[in-house]
């Protein structure tokens, strides 16, 4: 991974951003979680390759060498006007449009932050917080994006989603820049607008998780906190803040 290459590509206000690259480690969000606690409060944490990544919901996310970009963006919240719950969304709209620019083409984002080309999921995201005694607090932006399928085993590579699919496959160092210099933009301007009209099974028959029990809904859309909106069979409407969304009738 070329640093020099990166910071070229970042706005010129980033000129100044820490990047740290590496071609190994556990998880992109732990290397960044160690550099808040030894001091450093913003900064950028790349890897060739992860040897545990992890995705919301305990999920893992597999990280092989040259298939996918794997990075940490971590600052403090302070610096942020975005809550806690809102960095996560306006990150998959900087990833859409960065992606979009790149690649030329449209991708959707399922609620809350996986980003999907058609049908298949390309990238997720993962924010953990970090909190001080004092009650200071950093964000750690994880996200994994599949670029190609070259370091996947032959059984899911058929099936898994990728950039590649769109035709086009951009630098690892173009995709970095592209979606910090988006994300750092989307800072001071309004973005829900962008997050809205890219939002995957609005109007459709959904499933998701409250309680331990399964509840069916129709998916309305996303409050201005990016709160998820479900209509159930009784006409009550639901606001879902976490978790996951399922659809019904998978399209084909
Ligand atoms: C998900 O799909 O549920 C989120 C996946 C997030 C993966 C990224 S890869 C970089 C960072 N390091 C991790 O261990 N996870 C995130």
């Amino acid at each position: 991974m070329a640093k020099e290459k990166i910071t070229k590509l970042l706005n010129k206000d980033l000129d100044e951003l820490n990047i740290f690259t590496y071609k190994d480690v556990d998880s992109t969000n732990n290397v960044a979680r160690e550099l808040i606690i030894s001091g450093i409060k913003t900064g950028l944490v790349v890897a060739d390759r992860q040897t545990a990544g992890r995705g919301r919901t305990g999920h893992s996310f597999f990280s092989p060498e040259n298939s996918g970009v794997y990075m940490s963006y971590f600052a403090p919240f302070d610096t942020d006007p975005s809550t806690p719950e809102t960095i996560t969304a306006r990150a998959a709209v900087a990833c859409a449009l960065a992606l979009e620019s790149l690649c030329g083409t449209r991708f959707g984002i399922k609620w809350v932050n996986d980003i999907y080309y058609g049908p298949r999921k390309i990238a997720g995201i993962l924010t953990e917080g970090i909190f001080s005694g004092d009650g200071s607090g950093y964000y750690v932006l994880g996200i994994g994006i599949n670029v190609s399928t070259e370091g996947f085993p032959e059984d899911i590579k058929d099936s898994a989603g990728a950039l590649s699919l769109t035709g086009i496959i951009p630098s690892h160092e173009e995709i970095i820049a592209g979606i910090i210099n988006e994300f750092t933009r989307l800072n001071t301007v309004p973005w829900l607008e962008e997050y809205k009209s890219r939002l995957m099974y609005v109007g459709e028959a959904v499933s998701f998780a409250e309680n331990g029990n399964t509840v069916f809904a129709t998916m309305l859309g996303v409050n201005d906190e990016c709160a998820l909106l479900a209509r159930l069979d009784d006409g009550t409407v639901r606001e879902i803040k976490n978790g996951e969304v399922s659809l019904l009738r998978p399209h084909r």
